[in-house]
């Protein structure tokens, strides 16, 4: 018998209501029978913070834990060396910076993800929030809601995406399909910096690489961040960077919160250089309700500029069904002790099996 604890974000009603809400602890990533079937044990807790949580009582001797991005279990040092057992970690999503994967090295634990899951579902938010930052959909709407009608109020900055310069930070499998979305809207530019070249971008959608940040940066009327959260990547959009921008740049950011500095964003914004930031991700999750994020306007003009949503793009219906089938076969294919499916695997046998996580021989 293996013991599992998985670390899923409450349903509530909505869990009952939508069955297809896998992701939560009430629907349990539509696993729990088949694992107690086979005699496992499968704790399910969105109970996750401090020492006295239900995540870091049962990790103690847990073998296997599976948690998702949305509402992460963290597995820090000071976690991992409690959890003894511990010989697996699986994300059931993509993106497994909260494991310690330096430390998992260390100890030998497997983290593996369901790679390419929910890519599709995160290269759509941001298309689509690129498009509610530039048009200004966000201050409209809420004009119109509460009952306004003043054009100039919001046309004053909107503008096309057309003939603007758009960029992703990292051209992997979300960078690349968010270029591949914007290529119709006949943008003046696509460009990418990714250590990785990416020939296949280059060919299909026109985007240039730049090996220079600085160059990268300043050349953008948008920036989209699709690299994932490590030591290198930890604040590396901060305050001087943000100053290498073109002067009313948007910025998307679905990655990782922890990536950009986020009280030098809202500065950024309030000060005018930056017109809008956008994304879905928050260095602490949930974040705090003082997240500089949750008051971060446009020349301090709420809620202009801003279109942040809870980390919801990559948890949607569809993509629910994808991670909670590729937990499956993860597990199942552990459990026969078969080898996993090489995309899936980021850090196993001591060694990183990736090279998303900086460039890694
Ligand atoms: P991927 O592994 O296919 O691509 C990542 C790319 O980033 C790689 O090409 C890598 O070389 C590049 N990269 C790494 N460090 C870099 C750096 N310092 N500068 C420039 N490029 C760098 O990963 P994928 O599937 O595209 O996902 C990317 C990230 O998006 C994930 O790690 C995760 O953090 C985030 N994500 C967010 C979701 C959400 O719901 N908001 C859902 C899925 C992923």
């Amino acid at each position: 018998m293996t013991k599992i604890v998985a670390v899923l974000y409450s349903g509530g009603k909505h869990a009952q209501e939508e069955p297809r809400l896998l992701g939560t602890v009430e629907n349990k990533l539509g696993i729990a029978d088949w694992l107690k079937e086979q005699g496992h044990e499968l704790v399910v807790t969105d109970d996750k913070e401090g020492a006295g949580s239900a995540f870091r009582q049962h990790v103690k001797d847990a073998e296997i834990v599976i948690t998702t991005p949305f509402h992460p279990g963290y597995l820090t040092k000071e976690v991992l060396d409690e959890a003894k057992n511990l010989k697996c970690c699986i994300t059931a999503g993509v993106g497994s910076d909260h494991v310690d994967l330096d430390v998992a090295n260390q100890r030998g634990i497997s983290v593996y993800e369901v790679t390419g899951s929910n890519v599709v579902s995160v290269a759509e938010h941001v298309v689509m929030t690129i498009l509610n930052l530039v048009r200004n959909f966000v201050p409209a709407n809420q004009q119109y809601l509460g009952g306004g009608w003043n054009v100039s109020e919001v046309a004053r900055d909107t503008y096309d995406l057309e003939g603007k310069v758009v960029g992703t930070l990292g051209s992997g499998r979300i960078g690349s399909r968010v270029l591949q979305r914007l290529k119709p809207f006949d943008c003046a530019k696509l460009t990418y910096y990714d250590y990785q070249r990416n020939e296949a971008l280059e060919r299909d959608t026109g985007a240039e690489r730049r090996e220079d940040l600085k160059q990268f940066l300043s050349e953008l009327d948008v920036l989209t961040i699709n690299c994932p959260l490590y030591p290198e990547t930890k604040g590396l959009i901060n305050a001087e960077k943000l100053s290498w921008l073109k002067k009313g740049a948007w910025i998307v950011n679905t990655a990782r919160g922890a990536i950009v500095d986020a009280q030098a964003v809202k500065d950024a914004l309030a000060s005018g250089h930056i017109r809008g930031y956008g994304g879905d991700v928050s260095s602490i999750q949930p974040a705090p309700k003082d997240h500089p994020f949750r008051t971060a306007f446009y020349k301090s003009q709420a809620p202009n500029g801003n279109a942040m949503t809870p980390h919801v793009s990559g948890t949607s219906i569809d993509a629910q069904a994808r991670y909670a089938a590729g937990t499956k076969e993860i597990l199942r294919r552990y459990f026969a002790g078969e080898k996993q499916e090489p995309a899936n695997v980021i850090v196993e046998g001591g060694a990183y099996a990736t090279k998303a996580y900086g460039q890694r021989k």
